[in-house]
């Protein structure tokens, strides 16, 4: 299928035509498109109801969340544990990987999810190192030659900064982690779904992200990759009645039989939100059936003309890097008073946020050339270089 974007938004996000605000904001929440919300609308009739709702659905609709996230990712579904957010994919890593006493790596500036769950290991003599920024940005060559360090045990970053937009080079990262017996783990929130991915094809270890951004999908859903050789060596974070095979069989759950399911879905602890993981099947379902690489290719051209824009004005300065490899769809720009222009913004409905003294806008497969247009020209009108 050609990805028509213009369609698209006929189709999926009819609001935005008839919508004063022009929705720069996917790096926060992404909005679920209407074939999702339809889900949404027929599951909750259905939840009134609970008979309607036969085991065998709720079991499909996580079946297809696992193996649908997978095809994303480039995974196997054995590899694939739903979760309800990124941080708790994280905190797999931080309490489930063999760790010995020592350091973990990151970049400073990264979002909160990264450094929290491993500042909490020191009881286990384990200790977060911040890799210092280099002009603004994360310092990878830094960060690498640091990985040699005896010391190091694990590395921990996003994928896509929060803030800058900066593209982490996983491939780079994760072959210095595999020439040093590192871990690698990687919070994918900001890219999962807007950049193609082929985990497969690199050394990362864990992989997280929550659906709720770029995956156009409800809060409370995401998942978890475990590099296939690992998930077998992990002791589940916690321990639930859905970590173990006999939950599928709900007529033998007092066997007590302590039996953890071969795959990833022993990560998976408790009922997991059957309703909210349907509708994020229909989010991805979109995603897919546009292709990855499609949806990156609009986003990049859109994030380009902001790029050339912030070109043109002195007054401002980018923080994303520029080059695309580098990029994906956070574009953020550092004007002279970022809180006047965040106010005008905000006065004209563009969807954005001030993030580290920065504009930060996200585009989706559902903006335009118009809409990033009218944003600058708004920019231009009343603050003229
Ligand atoms: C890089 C990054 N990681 C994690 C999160 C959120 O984590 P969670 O899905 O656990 O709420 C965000 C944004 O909210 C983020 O930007």
């Amino acid at each position: 299928m050609t990805f028509d974007p213009a369609a698209l938004r006929t189709r999926e996000y009819g609001w935005m035509a008839s919508d004063p605000a022009i929705y720069l904001n996917a790096a926060s929440t992404g909005p679920m498109p209407a074939r999702a919300v339809a889900v949404a609308d027929e599951w909750s009739r259905l939840r009134a109801r609970p008979h309607q709702i036969p085991l065998t659905l709720m079991f499909e609709a996580a079946a297809t969340a696992r193996r649908q996230f997978a095809q994303l990712v480039g995974a196997d579904v054995e590899e694939i544990a739903l979760m309800t957010n990124t941080t708790y994919g994280l905190n797999l890593a931080a309490r489930a990987l063999p760790l010995r006493p020592g350091v973990i790596l990151t970049f400073d500036g990264e979002f909160p999810s990264c450094v929290y769950p491993f500042q909490a290991m020191r009881s286990r003599g384990i200790s977060l190192e911040l890799v210092p920024r280099k002009d603004g940005l994360p310092d990878e060559d830094t960060l690498v030659a640091a990985i040699a360090r005896p010391d190091v045990v694990a590395v921990v970053i996003s994928w896509v900064q929060f803030a800058s937009g900066f593209v982490a080079d996983l491939e780079r990262i994760g072959n210095a982690c595999r020439a040093n017996g590192v871990f690698f783990i990687v919070d994918g929130i900001q890219g999962c779904g807007v950049r193609p991915l082929n985990l497969h094809a690199l050394p990362v270890d864990i992989f997280a992200s929550g659906a709720q951004k770029w995956q156009l999908s409800p809060w409370g859903t995401g998942f978890v990759y475990v590099r296939r050789e690992l998930v077998q060596q992990l002791e589940p974070l916690d321990v639930g009645w859905a970590c173990m095979r006999a939950s599928t069989d709900y007529a033998r759950l007092t066997d007590y039989e302590f039996d953890f399911f071969p795959d990833a879905r022993r990560f998976e602890v408790v009922t997991i939100p059957y309703h909210d993981f349907a509708v994020a099947n229909a989010s991805t379902a979109m995603l897919l059936e546009i292709g990855v690489e499609a949806v990156a290719a609009h986003i990049a051209s859109l994030v380009g003309e902001v790029i050339d824009w912030v070109g043109t004005r002195p007054d401002m300065s980018l923080v994303t890097p520029a080059d695309p490899a580098r990029r994906a769809g956070v574009v953020s720009f550092a004007p002279a008073d970022p809180a006047a222009t965040s106010a005008r913004l905000h006065v004209a409905q563009v969807a954005h946020v001030l993030r580290e003294g920065a504009i930060r806008l996200s585009p989706h497969c559902y903006n335009t050339r118009d809409e990033i247009r009218a944003v600058t020209q708004l920019l231009d009108a009343e603050t003229p270089p």
